[in-house]
């Protein structure tokens, strides 16, 4: 387990680097991020590179041992190359060309930034791509952030046909894909197709999801400029890495993580219990744990999606909270305690290294209220003494660092049907995430474990899927998910599933399309449920009661398996008002081995956790521990970590066996293979 810091020395003064470096050392920390948006202090006109202060830098702090992760600059071009080249400024939504002066202000399919891209990255790793002090690189920083995943520019909109033409090969199956004889948007030549912004009324959405993953294609091949020069100028052993953000959907990260070494991510609890707070809507008002802990299902949700982004390789958390953020509403001021809780939750939660965002609180520029390890006078913060408090912890640290997460349940995220869902969601309460976060959760509860993994993972080492709405479903899903079931799995399906093509738009076969077989039904109607409207339901599932809301369908047994008097499909929940009543809202098919199930309706909390727990004993999968809501329970190895995120103490059992946990605290029990 490695501890790090995130460190601007081009803010300080050089002749304070040695005692920032002589402080980082002496707080346990051996990773150093810096550079990553100091272009300009490299480069400061065209072609004239200032590489004495990094090297001297580099040195400073491998003087005190501390190993190097340098960022490629790009988040933020120097105002010398937006002025040489206006082109390389991204245009918004609305049309308008974005200016400098702050960052993210580029678009990925600038010919003239990504001519300079490749240069600067060409510099900086012939310079340093042999430097024994530097480990690994992060490309870029964030991509995406502000707002900036998709530029409306002409670059863009060429990029987008050649796109197109290679996704269509001909205009006519274009106009087929996407329906364009709605409205009279049928296209005879591939020039007259432009990026689907400044419309009248909405544009189509099979327009549109092609544009997000044009958006999101082009980011992994700028992605890949990068890291294809890396690599050919690098030593072997410098990783290379970019940082994704923890909820964010407007790329397709999957995509993005392949070709990486591995993945980082940034990590701000407070910051995020805010920005994410819809996750939680609209069953129930959202809990609230001690203060300024954020929220721990919120926080652990996004180390777990990081950890399956790339399964065989233990993420980093590059930038970790350490104190307030500044870009929150209240951006809530943390007590000691806090950011030692944060650091096992990461770790507990898969992660290899955690880098902590700041070294330093900054005392100019946009991020001045943001806090850092030290104060602004350089005198310690309450980060920098939790990490003193750490340091007793430092050698269990290690030992868990090295065991692999476990966990038996995967929920499988689908960017394609995300974005299927976000353009239409017919109602305004169906989120994509939010279904996933309700069923995560659920499991997080009942100290379940769940790993949340791409549609094309492998499923064999798990013993339930969930897939929460596959909109998009292929027939490569449908078999992957019958070969799971078929081998004594059990799969539960979600509603709005198989609704779509891969172009988003509607099939023409009964519901759910691919996934018929699977479930052994039609799914014959649906309802959207405004707030206030909801159909009663009756089932068996000891706590699987209260209505359906949101959204609603009747399920009828397929064809074949009416004929058949389908003895494989039997009925667990069944509508017993509204327009469905008496028929099914929740069925189990048996499969081979195993089973599928389909939830009928768009589950609260408390229903999931009611039905997830009875599948998950009835799928042979036991918690780890009876854990009350506030703390989280993780398995690394022998190693059951307990956390609580609570003002008070709380006790789980584990084994039968009563563990107290105190309010912000931590115990690791060693519970298993001893
Ligand atoms: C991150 C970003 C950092 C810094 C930080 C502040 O999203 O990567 O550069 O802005 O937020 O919390
Ligand atoms: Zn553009």
């Amino acid at each position: 387990m490695q501890l790090g810091v995130c460190y601007y020395p081009e803010q300080w003064p050089r002749e304070r680097w040695p005692q920032d470096a002589e402080l980082m050392r002496q707080a346990g920390l051996s990773l150093v991020r810096i550079a990553e948006f100091a272009w300009v202090a490299m480069e400061p006109r065209e072609g004239e590179f200032t590489w004495a202060w990094l090297d001297q830098a580099i040195e400073v702090l491998a003087a005190e041992g501390l190993q190097v992760i340098l960022g490629t600059p790009t988040a933020s071009p120097p105002p010398w190359l937006c002025r040489a080249h206006p082109d390389i400024l991204p245009v918004d939504a609305q049309g308008r060309r974005r200016r400098h002066g702050s960052r993210r202000h580029y678009c990925p399919n600038s010919a003239s930034y990504r001519q300079h891209t490749v240069r600067i990255v060409t510099a900086m790793a012939s310079h340093y791509g042999s430097h024994p002090a530097v480990v690994g690189w992060q490309i870029d920083n964030e991509f995406g952030c502000h707002g900036t995943a998709r530029c409306y520019c002409d670059a863009c909109a060429e990029a987008f046909r050649d796109w197109l033409k290679a996704e269509y090969k001909t205009i006519d199956d274009l106009n087929e894909a996407w329906g364009t004889i709605f409205w009279s948007q049928t296209y005879g030549d591939w020039s007259e197709i432009d990026p689907p912004n400044l419309t009248i009324a909405e544009p189509s959405p099979s327009h549109v999801l092609d544009y997000y993953r044009f958006s999101s294609d082009t980011y992994v091949t700028y992605q890949q400029l990068q890291l294809s020069t890396l690599k050919q100028l690098i030593a072997p052993r410098q990783v290379v890495t970019t940082n994704f953000m923890s909820q964010f959907t407007d790329l397709d990260y999957h995509d993005l993580a392949r070709p990486l070494d591995l993945v980082t991510m940034s990590s701000y609890p407070t910051g995020h219990a805010e920005s994410s707070s819809s996750l939680y809507a609209p069953h129930g008002p959202r809990p609230v744990y001690a203060y300024d802990v954020g929220d721990p299902y919120i926080t652990g949700f996004g180390h777990t999606l990081m950890r399956g982004f790339k399964p065989n390789r233990p993420f980093w958390v590059m930038e970790q909270q350490c104190g307030n953020v500044n870009w929150g509403t209240y951006n809530t001021g943390v007590r000691p305690g806090t950011v030692r809780l944060w650091t096992w939750h990461a770790l507990a939660s898969g992660a290899e290294a955690v880098l902590y965002f700041r070294w330093r609180a900054g005392l100019y520029a946009q991020e001045q209220f943001h806090s850092g390890l030290l104060h602004h006078d350089a005198s310690p913060a309450v980060g920098y003494t939790d990490l003193e408090a750490l340091k007793a912890d430092r050698p269990l640290m290690s030992d868990i660092a090295s065991a692999p997460h476990e966990a038996q349940i995967a929920l499988l995220l689908d960017y394609d049907s995300l974005w299927a869902v976000q353009l239409q969601p017919h109602n305004r309460d169906f989120d994509y995430m939010r279904h996933l976060f309700v069923c995560y959760r659920a499991l997080q509860h009942l100290g379940l474990p769940a790993d949340v993994l791409s549609v094309n993972a492998d499923l064999s080492p798990y013993k339930l899927v969930i897939v929460a709405s596959a909109s998009l479903a292929t027939g490569q899903l449908a078999t992957s998910l019958k070969a799971f079931a078929d081998s004594g799995g059990t799969v539960l399906l979600g509603v709005r599933s198989g609704v779509k093509t891969t172009s988003n738009r509607f099939i023409d076969h009964p519901l759910p399309g691919v996934l018929r077989d699977l479930v052994g039904l039609t799914v014959s109607d649906w309802h959207s449920l405004p707030p206030g409207v909801s159909y009663d339901l009756s089932c068996d599932i000891p706590g699987l009661d209260g209505p359906a809301t949101v959204w609603a369908e009747a399920l009828r047994p397929a064809a074949s398996d009416a004929r058949s008097g389908d003895p494989g499909l039997h009925v667990l929940t069944r509508y017993t008002s509204g327009p469905f009543s008496s028929g099914a809202a929740l069925t189990e098919h048996r499969v081979g081995a195993g089973r599928a199930l389909y939830l009928g309706w768009y589950p609260s909390s408390p229903q999931a956790e009611a039905l997830l727990a009875h599948l998950a004993t009835q799928a042979g999968v036991r918690p780890l521990a009876a854990v009350p809501d506030g703390m989280i329970a993780s398995r690394r190895g022998p190693h059951l970590i307990l956390l609580n995120f609570t003002e008070e103490p709380l006790t789980a059992t584990v084994q039968g066996r009563a563990v107290m946990v105190g309010p912000r605290d931590v115990e690791v029990v060693k519970t298993y293979g001893t």
